[in-house]
C-alpha cells in the first residue's frame, strides 16, 4: 500500500460557452465537494482546484452563433459559472481559467518538453480547407450527408441522427459550415501523440488500478481492446482560438483544447501555492484524484497520464471517480436545447435553499449508471427526508431546550439507551467514512440520514415530553443527550449539506467540527446556552413543483 501525505482534487473544467446546470454539479461538482469537505474534516491536506476551459470547439461555436469574438463569451460565463458553483458551497480553493497567460506557459514548456524529447511525431496529412474563410476545417466545422444513414445534416465527427462516428472524409457532399463553400483537401502538418506505441505503458498503468469504479474501468477497457487499438492523435490544431504551439514552422497553430485543458489543473494549482505547487504534482506521496463526468474519461485515463508519463516529472492520476449522466424529467440535459435546470435560475426561484438541491442531487447522483431527476422527486426528498427527518429532529431539541431550560444545555444521560444512542454516532460516522472513501455518495448520504432517523427514534422512545411532568430529572438527561447528538448530526452531514450543518452548529453555539469529533464524545459543554430555533428547511408546495415543471415545458 502506498502512503500518501496529501490530495490533490481535481473537477473537470467546465467549457465557459454557457452557465453551469444541475447536470454539472451532481456529475462532478457536488461529489468532489463533499469529498474534499470530508479529507479536510479528517485534518488531510487539500487542494482542490477547477477554473474554465476556454479553448476548443465548444467556444468558438458559441461565438460564432453570436457573431462575437471568443473572448467575450468566456469572459461573460467563467464569471457567472465561478458564481454559481460558490452559491452552491462548492469549496474550490482556485478556480481559474485557461485563457490566462500564465496557462499558455505552463501549456508551452509542457509542449516544447515533449517534442524536444522526440515524443511528440510531426506528421503531414491531408485536411479539408475553405478556400473561402480561408480556415482548415475540424470536426464540426464541416458537414455532409451521413454515409451511414444519409442525413443530411452530419457533423464531421459525428451523425447525431443515428449515432455514427465520423471523420470528415466519410461525409458525402461536404460543405464548410463558415461559408457553405465546398471544402478543398489542403496539406498541413500536425504534432502527433503516439498513442500506439505507448499503449503497452498505458494499459499497465490502468491494469494497475483494479480499484477504480467499474463505468471507469469498462470504458478504459473498450479503448485499448477495440479493433484498431489506440491510434495516435494530433495535439494540434489549425485553429486561431487557442494556445499558440511553441515550436518553428508552427505558426497559426494552436495546441489541442485536450492537451491544453488538463494541464488547466497544474497551471491553478501555480497559481494557489505559488512555488510550493510542485509537491502537489510531483511528490510521490501525493494522491491526485480528477472528478469527471464520463464523456471525460479517455482524456483523463487515457491521454493525461499518457501526457504526464512521457513529461517525466509528475505524478500519474490515481484514482478518476468519473460519474454517468444525470437526465432531467426523463430527456438528456442540453444547454441548445434549453432542457436543463440552470443554478442561477434556481438561485432566484429558491434563494437560500441550495442545500435542498445538493441534497436531492446527491440522492439521486448517477454514480454507476444514467439516472433522472425529477422536481416531484426534489419535492419528496426535500420534503420528507430533509424536512421530515432532519429538520424535525433539530428542531425538536432546540425548541424543548428552549421551553424547558431556556437553553441551557443539560448533562447528557448514562441510561442504557443514552449509550446507545451516543455510541451509533461512531457507527454511523464510520459507515459514511467507508461510503465517502469509495466515491459511494449516495449511500453515505442514507447512512447519514439513518443516523437523523435513529435520533427521531430516540425522543419517540424517551417521550421527554410526557416525561416532563413525571420526571424532570430523567427528562433533563434526555435532552442533553439528544443536544449531544445533534452536534453531531452536524457534522455528519457537513459535507452533502453544508449551509444546513453551519445553521445548526451556529444555533448550538459550536465551531467547525473534525470527522474524529463524531465518535460519541460530548461537544457541547453542559450549561451553555444554544439559541432560540431558526427554520432549517422549508417545505417546497405543489405550486413551486408545478412551476418548474412549466417553464421546462415552455423551452424545450
Ligand atoms: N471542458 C471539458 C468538458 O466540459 C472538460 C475539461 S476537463 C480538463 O467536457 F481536464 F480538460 F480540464
Ligand atoms: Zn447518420
Amino acid at each position: 500500500m502506498k502512503s500518501f501525505n496529501r490530495t490533490t482534487v481535481t473537477a473537470a473544467l467546465p467549457y465557459a460557452n454557457g452557465p453551469i446546470h444541475i447536470g454539472h454539479l451532481a456529475g462532478c461538482y457536488l461529489p468532489a465537494d463533499i469529498y474534499v469537505r470530508y479529507l479536510r474534516m479528517l485534518g488531510q491536506d487539500v487542494a482542490f482546484v477547477c477554473g474554465s476551459d476556454e479553448h476548443g470547439m465548444a467556444i468558438t461555436m458559441k461565438a460564432r452563433s453570436e457573431n462575437i469574438s471568443p473572448s467575450v463569451i468566456v469572459n461573460r460565463y467563467n464569471d457567472m459559472m465561478r458564481n454559481s458553483l460558490d452559491a452552491f458551497g462548492v469549496s474550490f480553493d482556485i478556480y481559474s481559467r485557461t485563457s490566462s497567460p500564465k496557462h499558455a506557459e505552463v501549456a508551452q514548456s509542457f509542449f516544447r518538453k515533449l517534442n524536444e524529447k522526440g515524443t511528440l511525431q510531426v506528421r503531414e496529412t491531408e485536411q479539408y480547407y475553405d478556400p473561402e474563410a480561408e480556415q482548415f476545417l475540424a470536426d464540426r466545422y464541416i458537414t455532409g450527408t451521413c454515409p451511414n444513414c444519409k442525413s443530411k445534416n452530419a457533423y464531421g465527427d459525428q451523425c447525431e441522427k443515428c449515432g455514427t462516428t465520423l471523420s470528415p472524409l466519410d461525409l458525402i457532399d461536404p460543405k464548410s459550415t463558415l461559408s457553405k463553400a465546398t471544402p478543398v483537401m489542403k496539406k498541413t502538418k500536425n504534432w502527433f501523440l503516439p498513442l500506439d506505441k505507448l499503449s503497452p505503458q498505458i494499459r499497465s498503468y490502468i491494469e494497475g488500478h483494479p480499484e477504480w469504479k467499474s463505468n471507469v474501468l469498462g470504458q478504459c477497457k473498450s479503448w485499448l481492446d477495440s479493433g484498431e487499438g489506440l491510434q495516435p492523435r494530433s495535439m494540434t490544431r489549425d485553429l486561431d482560438w487557442g494556445v499558440p504551439v511553441p515550436v518553428e514552422g508552427a505558426e497559426g497553430k494552436v495546441l489541442y483544447v485536450w492537451f491544453d485543458a488538463p494541464l488547466g489543473y497544474i497551471t491553478a494549482t501555480q497559481e494557489l501555492h505559488g512555488d510550493d505547487w510542485e509537491k502537489w504534482w510531483k511528490s510521490d506521496d501525493t494522491r491526485l484524484v480528477h472528478f469527471i463526468g464520463k464523456d471525460n474519461i479517455v482524456f483523463h485515463a487515457i491521454i493525461f497520464p499518457a501526457l504526464l508519463m512521457e513529461h517525466g516529472d509528475y505524478i500519474l492520476p490515481e484514482d478518476i471517480p468519473a460519474n454517468e449522466f444525470l437526465n432531467l424529467e426523463g430527456d438528456k440535459l442540453s444547454t441548445s436545447k434549453n432542457w436543463a435546470v440552470w443554478l442561477h435560475e434556481y438561485l432566484e426561484d429558491f434563494p437560500g435553499n441550495q442545500d435542498a438541491l445538493r441534497y436531492a442531487l446527491c440522492a439521486t447522483m448517477p454514480e454507476a449508471k444514467d439516472n433522472d431527476f425529477t422536481w416531484s422527486d426534489f419535492q419528496i426528498r426535500n420534503n420528507s427526508e430533509l424536512v421530515a427527518i432532519l429538520g424535525n429532529l433539530v428542531n425538536r431539541v432546540m425548541v424543548l431546550n428552549n421551553k424547558y431550560y431556556q437553553g441551557i444545555v443539560q448533562e447528557p444521560g448514562t441510561s442504557p439507551s443514552d449509550a446507545h444512542l451516543m455510541a451509533s454516532i461512531a457507527v454511523h460516522s464510520g459507515k459514511v467514512s467507508d461510503s465517502l472513501k469509495a466515491y459511494r455518495f449516495r449511500e453515505a448520504l442514507t447512512e447519514a440520514m439513518n443516523l437523523a432517523r435513529l435520533g427521531n427514534k430516540y425522543l419517540a422512545d424517551e417521550e421527554p415530553w410526557k416525561k416532563m411532568k413525571t420526571d424532570p430529572k430523567r427528562t433533563a438527561e434526555i435532552m442533553g443527550t439528544v443536544t449531544q447528538f445533534i452536534a453531531a448530526i452536524s457534522g455528519i452531514f457537513d459535507p452533502f449539506i453544508p449551509f444546513s450543518a453551519e445553521k445548526i452548529r451556529s444555533m448550538l453555539g459550536i465551531g467547525a467540527l473534525l470527522w474524529s469529533d463524531l465518535d460519541g464524545r460530548t461537544l457541547l459543554s453542559p450549561g451553555s446556552k444554544i439559541s432560540e430555533p431558526r427554520l432549517l428547511f422549508e417545505k417546497i408546495e405543489d405550486h413551486q413543483v408545478e412551476t418548474q415543471k412549466a417553464k421546462l415545458k415552455k423551452t424545450s
